[in-house]
């Protein structure tokens, strides 16, 4: 029998998850999380964050958030990359496989190189420690964003350069396209924190308020009729009201008398119903933040027995 496909994906802590990277990539993770392994890349992170406390605190952030959301630890593996030190042994040994050139090819190194970021063995090694979180865990798919495809492209010819070598050692992953949807910020482009635009998931209250009213919106008057298609504050709603609502909102737009202050009150209600339950979860963690590492642990676990396996498969491969 074909055993049951593995999910795996990491999530950089970078701060702050604002509703683009809910729609873009979260909600599909917690809507898909049997048998998935889900994990905080930390080591990936120390190519740009060198602040131990600032580190600490995005892993504790991006791990509380997405518990919050609705991962839930009993289904899917949950865990701190660093917490399987395994993954750095399997990087070294997929290094002496891959060559120079595909990681010269890579996109993001080429691009924070041209952006004038120092390069660091770290940054430009930074696909080897990708393709062995993948295969250290013999996945089978990977949900990415667009921005990950390459890596993913890379992850297989490392696998598939090693297998040559040594045989059959790694299953080669496949990749999985999120839902294509692009969630604008604040100016109507998209919503990315390198853009200062976005709406942060765990904002509440009045600072919420004031971000949903400040959308950018055209001058068009109360009274008159309205383009739902050109406008933000329209397309955030889009995401989280049924097909219905949408319907009545698109008419309240068309039919003119309906301002775009009645719209942003609108989706202000939908993100505090979205994620009330999530503010709630937060907190408590905040409060209690070996709520979390407590998951992390027992999520290192059980995903380092599978790595040490994989490892062992590996290195006996090779010869030691
Ligand atoms: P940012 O652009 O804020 O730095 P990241 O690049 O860290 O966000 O993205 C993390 C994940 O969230 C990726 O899977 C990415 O595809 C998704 N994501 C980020 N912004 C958006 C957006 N505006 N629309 C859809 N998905 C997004
Ligand atoms: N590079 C990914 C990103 O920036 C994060 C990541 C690290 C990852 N290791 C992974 C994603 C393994 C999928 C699989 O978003």
């Amino acid at each position: 029998m074909a055993r049951t496909q593995r999910y795996l994906s990491g999530v950089q802590p970078s701060g702050m998850l604002h509703l683009g990277n809910y729609f873009g990539a979260i909600r599909s993770h917690v809507e898909n999380q049997d048998n998935a392994f889900y994990f905080i890349a930390d080591y990936h992170a120390l190519t740009t964050t060198r602040d131990p406390e600032v580190l600490r605190k995005l892993v504790f952030d991006a791990a509380a958030s997405y518990l919050a959301l609705g991962l839930d630890p009993e289904r899917a593996v949950f865990f701190r990359q660093s917490d399987v030190p395994e993954v750095t042994e399997l990087t070294w040994l997929l290094m002496t496989t891959t060559g120079m050139g595909l990681l010269e090819r890579a996109h993001s190194f080429k691009d924070k190189k041209a952006k004038g970021i120092s390069a660091t063995m770290g940054l430009f090694s930074y696909p080897v420690l990708m393709a062995s979180d993948i295969l250290i865990y013999d996945s089978d798919v990977v949900p990415v964003g667009k921005d990950q495809v390459q890596h993913l492209e890379m992850t297989r010819d490392m696998a598939q350069s090693f297998n040559a070598y040594y045989g059959e050692v790694f299953v080669l992953p496949k990749f999985e396209l999120g839902t294509p949807e692009l969630v604008p910020g604040l100016d109507g482009e998209k919503m990315s924190k390198s853009y200062g635009n976005t709406i942060p998931i765990f904002t509440q209250g009045k600072a919420l308020k004031k971000l949903v009213m400040s959308i950018e919106t055209d001058s068009t008057p109360l009274e008159a009729p309205k383009d739902p298609d050109t406008c933000t504050a329209f397309a955030l709603y889009s995401l989280f009201a049924s097909s219905d609502e949408i319907a009545e909102m698109r008419e309240n737009y068309t039919g003119g008398g309906y301002g775009y202050g009645h719209a942003k009150m609108a989706l202000l209600e939908k993100i505090r119903t979205q994620f009330g339950e999530a503010y709630e979860r937060m907190a408590e963690y905040e409060k209690n933040p070996d709520l979390v590492y407590d998951v992390l642990a027992d999520g290192a676990a059980r995903a380092r027995a599978v790595a040490r396996g994989v490892l062992d498969r590996a290195r006996a491969a090779c010869g030691l």
